[in-house]
Protein backbone atom coordinates (compact mmCIF):
# COMPACT_ATOMS: atom_id res chain seq x y z
CA UNK A 1 0.00 0.00 0.00
CA UNK A 2 1.37 3.74 -0.88
CA UNK A 3 2.10 5.60 1.97
CA UNK A 4 -0.75 8.43 2.59
CA UNK A 5 -0.32 11.46 3.03
CA UNK A 6 -2.09 13.75 4.73
CA UNK A 7 -2.24 17.61 5.33
CA UNK A 8 -2.78 19.83 8.62
CA UNK A 9 -4.06 23.16 8.40
CA UNK A 10 -4.02 25.15 11.68
CA UNK A 11 -6.32 28.51 11.26
CA UNK A 12 -5.28 32.28 13.05
CA UNK A 13 -3.93 32.80 16.13
CA UNK A 14 -2.49 29.52 16.75
CA UNK A 15 0.89 30.20 16.56
CA UNK A 16 0.33 31.86 19.70
CA UNK A 17 -0.81 28.32 21.43
CA UNK A 18 1.48 28.21 24.82
CA UNK A 19 1.02 32.24 25.85
CA UNK A 20 -2.84 32.39 24.26
CA UNK A 21 -5.48 31.73 26.83
CA UNK A 22 -3.90 28.58 28.60
CA UNK A 23 -7.33 27.82 30.56
CA UNK A 24 -8.82 26.94 26.70
CA UNK A 25 -5.98 26.19 24.92
CA UNK A 26 -3.24 24.48 27.16
CA UNK A 27 0.19 25.21 27.23
CA UNK A 28 1.56 23.31 24.51
CA UNK A 29 2.72 25.35 21.69
CA UNK A 30 1.75 25.30 18.23
CA UNK A 31 5.66 23.68 17.69
CA UNK A 32 4.97 21.06 20.49
CA UNK A 33 1.77 19.83 18.67
CA UNK A 34 3.83 19.42 15.76
CA UNK A 35 6.21 17.75 16.41
CA UNK A 36 3.59 15.27 18.77
CA UNK A 37 2.05 14.96 15.07
CA UNK A 38 5.49 14.22 13.36
CA UNK A 39 5.81 11.65 15.98
CA UNK A 40 2.69 9.88 15.89
CA UNK A 41 2.69 10.25 11.27
CA UNK A 42 6.41 8.77 11.78
CA UNK A 43 5.18 5.63 13.88
CA UNK A 44 1.72 5.39 11.39
CA UNK A 45 4.41 5.98 8.09
CA UNK A 46 2.12 8.44 7.37
CA UNK A 47 3.67 11.49 5.15
CA UNK A 48 2.09 14.87 6.90
CA UNK A 49 2.42 19.00 5.50
CA UNK A 50 2.11 21.21 8.33
CA UNK A 51 0.61 24.57 7.50
CA UNK A 52 -0.08 27.64 9.70
CA UNK A 53 -1.49 30.88 8.43
CA UNK A 54 -3.17 34.35 9.76
CA UNK A 55 -4.59 34.72 6.82
CA UNK A 56 -7.72 33.09 4.94
CA UNK A 57 -6.52 34.08 1.82
CA UNK A 58 -3.52 31.73 2.49
CA UNK A 59 -5.69 29.10 3.80
CA UNK A 60 -7.62 29.24 0.59
CA UNK A 61 -4.47 29.18 -1.57
CA UNK A 62 -3.60 26.37 0.50
CA UNK A 63 -6.44 24.30 0.49
CA UNK A 64 -6.82 24.70 -3.34
CA UNK A 65 -3.31 23.45 -3.99
CA UNK A 66 -3.57 20.27 -1.35
CA UNK A 67 -2.54 16.89 -2.94
CA UNK A 68 -2.74 14.95 0.44
CA UNK A 69 -5.44 12.32 1.00
CA UNK A 70 -7.48 13.73 3.44
CA UNK A 71 -6.77 17.01 5.47
CA UNK A 72 -7.18 17.61 9.28
CA UNK A 73 -7.98 21.66 9.87
CA UNK A 74 -8.73 24.00 12.67
CA UNK A 75 -10.19 26.76 11.05
CA UNK A 76 -9.54 28.71 14.19
CA UNK A 77 -11.74 31.72 14.53
CA UNK A 78 -12.79 31.36 10.38
CA UNK A 79 -14.51 27.70 11.62
CA UNK A 80 -17.44 30.71 12.91
CA UNK A 81 -16.97 33.07 9.59
CA UNK A 82 -15.20 32.05 6.34
CA UNK A 83 -18.24 31.03 3.90
CA UNK A 84 -14.63 31.20 2.09
CA UNK A 85 -12.65 28.63 3.71
CA UNK A 86 -15.51 26.10 3.40
CA UNK A 87 -16.26 26.77 -0.01
CA UNK A 88 -12.64 26.51 -1.28
CA UNK A 89 -12.66 23.14 1.02
CA UNK A 90 -16.51 21.90 -0.61
CA UNK A 91 -14.76 22.70 -4.38
CA UNK A 92 -11.57 20.78 -4.31
CA UNK A 93 -13.66 17.92 -2.85
CA UNK A 94 -11.13 17.61 0.19
CA UNK A 95 -11.98 15.23 2.79
CA UNK A 96 -11.50 16.43 5.99
CA UNK A 97 -12.15 16.56 9.95
CA UNK A 98 -12.54 19.78 11.82
CA UNK A 99 -10.48 19.91 15.26
CA UNK A 100 -10.70 22.22 18.08
CA UNK A 101 -8.53 22.37 21.09
CA UNK A 102 -11.09 23.54 23.10
CA UNK A 103 -15.32 22.33 23.53
CA UNK A 104 -16.51 24.82 21.55
CA UNK A 105 -19.98 23.79 22.72
CA UNK A 106 -19.50 24.77 26.12
CA UNK A 107 -18.03 28.60 25.46
CA UNK A 108 -20.04 31.38 24.06
CA UNK A 109 -22.86 30.56 21.91
CA UNK A 110 -21.11 32.56 18.63
CA UNK A 111 -18.69 29.43 18.95
CA UNK A 112 -21.30 26.91 18.71
CA UNK A 113 -21.69 27.86 15.21
CA UNK A 114 -19.34 26.42 12.09
CA UNK A 115 -19.13 26.73 8.79
CA UNK A 116 -17.51 23.32 8.23
CA UNK A 117 -18.86 20.85 10.33
CA UNK A 118 -21.61 19.85 8.21
CA UNK A 119 -18.74 19.10 4.97
CA UNK A 120 -16.49 17.39 7.63
CA UNK A 121 -16.09 13.44 7.56
CA UNK A 122 -15.96 14.28 11.32
CA UNK A 123 -15.42 16.93 14.28
CA UNK A 124 -13.22 16.75 17.33
CA UNK A 125 -13.97 20.05 20.02
CA UNK A 126 -12.37 19.88 23.44
CA UNK A 127 -9.75 17.26 23.83
CA UNK A 128 -6.30 19.25 23.36
CA UNK A 129 -3.97 18.62 21.29
CA UNK A 130 -5.17 14.63 21.59
CA UNK A 131 -7.63 16.16 19.37
CA UNK A 132 -5.29 16.05 16.34
CA UNK A 133 -3.76 12.47 17.26
CA UNK A 134 -7.20 11.09 17.34
CA UNK A 135 -8.03 12.25 14.23
CA UNK A 136 -4.59 10.96 12.76
CA UNK A 137 -5.59 7.83 14.20
CA UNK A 138 -8.69 7.99 12.76
CA UNK A 139 -7.45 9.16 9.35
CA UNK A 140 -5.02 5.74 9.37
CA UNK A 141 -7.34 3.01 9.78
CA UNK A 142 -9.72 4.82 7.00
CA UNK A 143 -10.01 2.62 4.06
CA UNK A 144 -11.75 5.14 2.05
CA UNK A 145 -8.80 7.66 1.30
CA UNK A 146 -10.00 9.59 -1.58
CA UNK A 147 -9.45 13.20 -2.29
C1 LIG B 1 -10.53 26.99 18.36
C2 LIG B 1 -11.90 27.50 18.84
C3 LIG B 1 -12.31 28.76 18.09
O1 LIG B 1 -13.58 29.20 18.54
C4 LIG B 1 -11.30 29.86 18.35
O2 LIG B 1 -11.63 31.01 17.61
C5 LIG B 1 -9.90 29.44 18.09
C6 LIG B 1 -9.48 28.09 18.46
C7 LIG B 1 -10.03 25.80 19.19
O3 LIG B 1 -9.09 25.16 18.74
O4 LIG B 1 -10.56 25.52 20.26
O5 LIG B 1 -9.07 30.23 17.67
O6 LIG B 1 -10.65 26.57 17.02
Amino acid sequence: MSKKKISIIHGPNLNLLGEREPEHYGNMTLEDINTKLKERAGELNIEIDIFQSNSEAEIIEKIQSLTSDFTIINPAAFTHSSVAIRDSLVAKKIRFIEVHLSNVFARESFRKNSFFSDVAVGVISGLGPEGYIAALNYINQSEKISR
